[in-house]
């Protein structure tokens, strides 16, 4: 029996009288990837901001493992190892790719220290660059200029951005939306190989992508739980088809 990595009980987000999250209650494994789908507004990545600790103003609780963590902000949940991306790509387009991770790794170093004070930690930063690089297949790539690279492989650097904490939990928000046919294969491997040994939290609107992906789906609608199961029983699923694979999967 695996433990609970993060849990979220009875959480309800409102905007005036719309509830973009309506009373929901999710445990997720450790180590298991969890896809999370559903129509536009759903609202897939308002329960993802709450789990983040980016959208406060809600009511309900959050677990990270035993600790009830409801009122620790993003920084304090992120030192926790609770990692995300976001639906829109955020790197520094006018760096190089390791200045992005440098930059990255500096603004997380507690009582941001410049780099250059301490010899011993930017020779384990280096360490962890190369490393980094090599996950992502970028290390080809490492001195050029981030925003001419392709979409495909700024996604990736922004990936390595999430992972230089190595977060134990990753909450990747659509992480292959904008990503060319030719590089959606690459996409997927780095997603399938950073989420070993990781608890993944999957927003996705690539059905064949999120299902070979996740060993569990959770559908929302309205902002609520539609179904959750395993990918095959949701494919099967005549509420999930009407709401959603059948917009989807002609
Ligand atoms: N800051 C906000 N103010 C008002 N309404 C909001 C705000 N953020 C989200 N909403 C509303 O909350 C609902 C859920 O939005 P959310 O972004 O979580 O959906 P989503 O499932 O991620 O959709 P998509 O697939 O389009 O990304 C939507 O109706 C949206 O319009
Ligand atoms: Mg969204």
């Amino acid at each position: 029996m695996s433990n609970i990595a993060l849990r979220c009980e009875g959480v309800t987000v409102s905007y005036g009288a719309l509830k973009a999250i309506d009373n929901v209650s999710h445990a997720f494994q450790e180590g298991q990837v969890y896809g999370l789908i559903g129509p536009n507004g759903a609202g897939k990545t308002t329960l993802l901001n709450v789990l983040a600790g980016r959208q406060m103003r809600y009511s309900g609780q959050v677990y990270c493992g035993d600790q009830d963590i409801s009122q620790h902000p993003a920084y304090e949940r992120a030192r926790m190892g609770i990692g995300r991306s976001f639906q829109i790509i955020k790197i520094f387009g006018e760096m190089t790719v390791a200045e992005n991770l440098l930059i990255a790794a500096q603004s997380r170093r507690p009582g941001f220290q410049p780099f250059w004070i301490s010899r011993r930690h930017d020779r384990k930063f280096r360490e962890q660059l190369d490393s980094i690089l090599e996950l992502t297949g970028l290390t080809s790539y490492r001195d050029e200029i981030a925003g001419t690279l392709s979409y495909g492989l700024q996604r990736s650097l922004e990936m390595g951005v999430t992972l230089l904490p190595d977060p134990k939990i990753l909450l990747l928000d659509e992480p292959l939306a904008g990503i060319g046919h030719h590089e959606i294969e690459a996409a997927m491997q780095l997603i399938g190989k950073i989420s070993q040994g990781r608890t993944v939290l999957l927003i996705e609107h690539n059905m064949d992508a999120v299902m070979s992906l996740s060993n569990e789906i959770v559908v929302m609608n309205n902002g609520t739980v539609l179904a959750c199961g395993t990918p095959a029983s949701i494919r099967k699923d005549e509420a999930v088809r009407s709401i959603y694979l059948g917009e989807d999967d002609e």
